[in-house]
């Protein structure tokens, strides 16, 4: 071989170029962790617990490492004392009403018969599906089924459920003589005030006061409600005219007149707000967004922002919505702290939340204990 055979890889590309697009690397800070997925290897001839793949999951990336961050969060809301009182955190539960239309009700009564958290904030379809379902099933369909078909069978659609028309009418059943005795009880409140010349004697229903009241009534198990109410976790509800409750709150005006029940909104924000501002810490756990998301956010401004947050969603924030605001936007108004702990998992919550669960609350005796009475 001639010398002039072996120089024909020419010249090395100027070092100009090798610079941009290769800058020498800084050492990687320590501690930082390195990407692994789920090594089904290693679970061979056994099933893998929720809890193992959840915990693998937290160092894949992207939203399987949200969903790890998300476990971290919470498990760190349930580990929390207060080293001079032992108080807990106090964690502040939201979920939009699509939630307690589908399976994730049995999960989040799971939460509330176990007292896992301390308060509730929910829309109305959250209040009345959670009853309805007490007394007639929701079903599973198809997102396709054309709506007009479904209306003439009286039958209507949540995404791929299906709720018919009768089970509203067998909840209106239900819940009219409880509204007339409720209204009976409200006016009775009211003489007895004028005649002890008491405020205090007066009867003021609040949407809290109302969840509490219907959870009592329902008397079933299965319920949210239920073990809301028996547990004395409130389920706050600033929208409760905004549903099927509504229908039957405007129908029983005409029923009930000249009398008229009468629901007290301030009273719950200020039941709500007082609990965020005595907390000696404060979780937030938000299922979606919109008036739940918010409520919740707003009530940890009164303690100057919540000491951890995990928002399950799959809104975006390129609109300005609240609902796609990610937890830094709530840090921004003093609804999280500044040094909070906090994730938003981009997820629809049917899937992520029951992982979530199984890698937290649910945990077997021992690594989870079971959270003593607000
Ligand atoms: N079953 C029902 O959905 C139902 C029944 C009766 C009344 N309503 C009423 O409709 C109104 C609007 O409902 P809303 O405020 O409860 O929420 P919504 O259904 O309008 O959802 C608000 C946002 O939450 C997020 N979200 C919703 N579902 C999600 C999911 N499965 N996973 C992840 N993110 C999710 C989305 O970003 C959505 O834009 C309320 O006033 C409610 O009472 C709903």
């Amino acid at each position: 071989m001639t010398t002039e055979q072996t120089s024909t890889a020419g010249p090395a590309p100027p070092a100009s170029v090798t610079q941009a697009v290769l800058v020498a690397s800084e050492p990687v800070p320590e501690g930082v962790r390195q990407v692994r997925g789920v090594d089904f290897n290693r679970t061979q001839g056994r099933d893998i617990t929720v809890a193992e793949l959840v915990d693998h999951m937290g160092s894949m990336g992207f939203q399987a490492s949200a969903i790890g961050d998300a476990v971290r969060i919470i498990n760190d809301m349930r580990a929390y004392r207060d080293p001079e009182t032992g108080d807990r955190t106090t964690i502040f539960l939201g979920y939009t009403s699509n939630l307690i239309s589908s399976g994730l009700r049995e999960t989040l009564r799971y939460l509330v018969q176990h007292r896992h958290v301390s308060a509730i904030v929910t829309t109305a379809g959250g209040v009345e599906e959670d009853l309805i379902k007490c007394l007639a099933p929701t079903y599973l369909g198809s997102f396709a089924t054309p709506g007009a078909g479904l209306r003439a069978k009286g039958l209507n659609r949540i995404g791929n459920l299906l709720v018919p028309n009768s089970n509203y009418c067998s909840f209106e059943d239900w819940l009219v003589p409880i509204l007339d005795t409720m209204l009976a009880e409200q006016e009775a409140a009211k003489k007895k005030a004028q005649e002890t010349g008491n405020e205090e004697d007066e009867l003021h229903w609040t949407p809290s006061k109302i969840t509490r009241r219907l959870g009592l009534e329902i008397a079933n198990e299965e319920s949210v409600l239920y073990w809301a109410a028996r547990n004395d976790i409130p389920i706050f509800c600033p929208a409760l005219t905004d549903g099927s409750l509504g229908d039957m709150l405007y129908f029983h005006t005409f029923r009930s007149s000249p009398q008229q029940l009468r629901v007290d909104i301030v009273e719950d924000v200020r039941r709500i707000n007082t609990m965020a501002v005595r907390a000696k810490r404060a979780g937030m756990i938000i299922l979606g967004g919109g008036v739940v998301k918010h409520h919740i956010a707003n009530a940890c401004l009164m303690r100057n922002g919540a000491e951890s947050a995990v928002y399950i969603n799959t809104a975006q924030e390129f609109d300005g919505s609240d609902a796609g605001a990610r937890p830094d936007e709530a840090v921004s108004w003093g609804k999280i702290k500044a040094n909070a702990d906090s994730v938003k998992v981009y997820a629809e919550a049917t899937l992520a939340f029951p992982l979530i669960v199984a890698a937290t609350f649910a945990r077997a005796e021992g690594s989870s204990p079971e959270r003593t009475k607000h």
